[in-house]
């Protein structure tokens, strides 16, 4: 019987990660399976022990069980704790269940790795204060950033998250106001704003010269923040795509102690991306 693999999500029916996960398997002759599964909240319990219990070995969570697949786990990374969500859990030869978050990495890599974007002493804004900006914080700091802002519409939330990562370097929280004047070198737009066709109110002047723009969101056409950049003369403006693509790198690497080659399958999902 080959290794199960799976997604779970709701709604899940759009999910790139078969595809991903598929062709990583294809590349690195691995024999598994891989399946985009519905599963709501209150079913995500029942449906994690059917799945181990028959032959699986490993699942991805994605919205809205990040948080529950956190709690579910036996045991827990460092990076997982710091996001307390998770989006990789993989069965151990013990029995136990272990939970990752690979969204931090994937993006890391993304920004660093394929796209020459230095991390190292930039001024960072991260607009929103939800899950996804909680899981790309800690990576991000092991890059050593000058400076760390949240911006959020709620800006006690982004206080909130700050005052919880303060110690290890320069990080802040403030509404999207008290932006005004400042300048950053990399943007991350990690609300769910772009979802709804929207963009958070950004000042004038907000990018510096050369300074970057990367939005967790991807869509078949440039998202609205993706075309802020643009229009702020970004060195770059991307989209999520490429690191929707390294964090199914890392959780393949967890399950098969194997790291696929990222770049042909981000340059199929573009063309596909173009094709529709
Ligand atoms: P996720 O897990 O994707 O981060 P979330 O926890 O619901 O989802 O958080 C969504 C984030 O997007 C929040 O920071 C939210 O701002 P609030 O905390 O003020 O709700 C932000 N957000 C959603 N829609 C937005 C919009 N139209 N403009 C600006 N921020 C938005």
């Amino acid at each position: 019987m080959k290794n199960r693999y799976a997604v779970f999500g709701h709604p899940i029916k759009h999910s790139k990660s078969p595809l991903i996960h598929r062709a990583f398997a294809e590349q690195t002759l691995q024999t598994m399976s891989y399946e985009a599964q519905d599963v709501p909240a209150d079913q995500f319990e029942t449906a994690v022990k059917d799945f181990f219990n028959h032959g699986g070995k490993g699942l991805n969570c994605t919205i809205p069980l990040k948080e529950l697949a956190c709690l579910k786990a036996d045991i827990l990374s460092h990076r997982a704790q710091a996001a307390k969500a998770v989006n990789t859990l993989a069965l151990q030869e013990d029995g136990m269940i272990f939970g990752d978050n690979t969204d931090g990495i994937g993006l890391v890599r993304d920004l660093t790795i394929n796209h020459g974007i230095l991390l190292d002493n930039a001024r960072i804004l991260i607009l929103g204060a939800g899950g996804a900006c909680r899981g790309i914080i800690r990576p991000l700091m092991d890059h050593h950033p000058q400076s760390l802002f949240i911006a959020n519409r709620t800006a006690s939330k982004a206080v909130a998250l700050a005052e919880e990562f303060s110690g290890l370097i320069d990080i802040k929280g403030c509404s999207f106001d008290q932006l005004s004047g400042r300048q950053f070198d990399l943007i991350i737009n990690a609300t769910a704003a772009s979802l709804s066709n929207d963009l958070p109110p950004l000042p004038a002047g907000l990018l510096a010269d050369n300074g970057n723009c990367y939005d967790l969101a991807y869509a078949n056409e440039p998202t609205p923040f993706v075309q802020w950049g643009k229009i702020n003369n970004a060195g770059k403006s991307l989209d999520g795509l490429g690191m929707l693509v390294e964090q199914a790198a890392e959780a393949f690497f967890i399950w098969r102690g194997v790291k696929p080659d990222t770049q042909p399958v981000i340059t199929r999902l573009r063309n596909a991306h173009a094709m529709t």
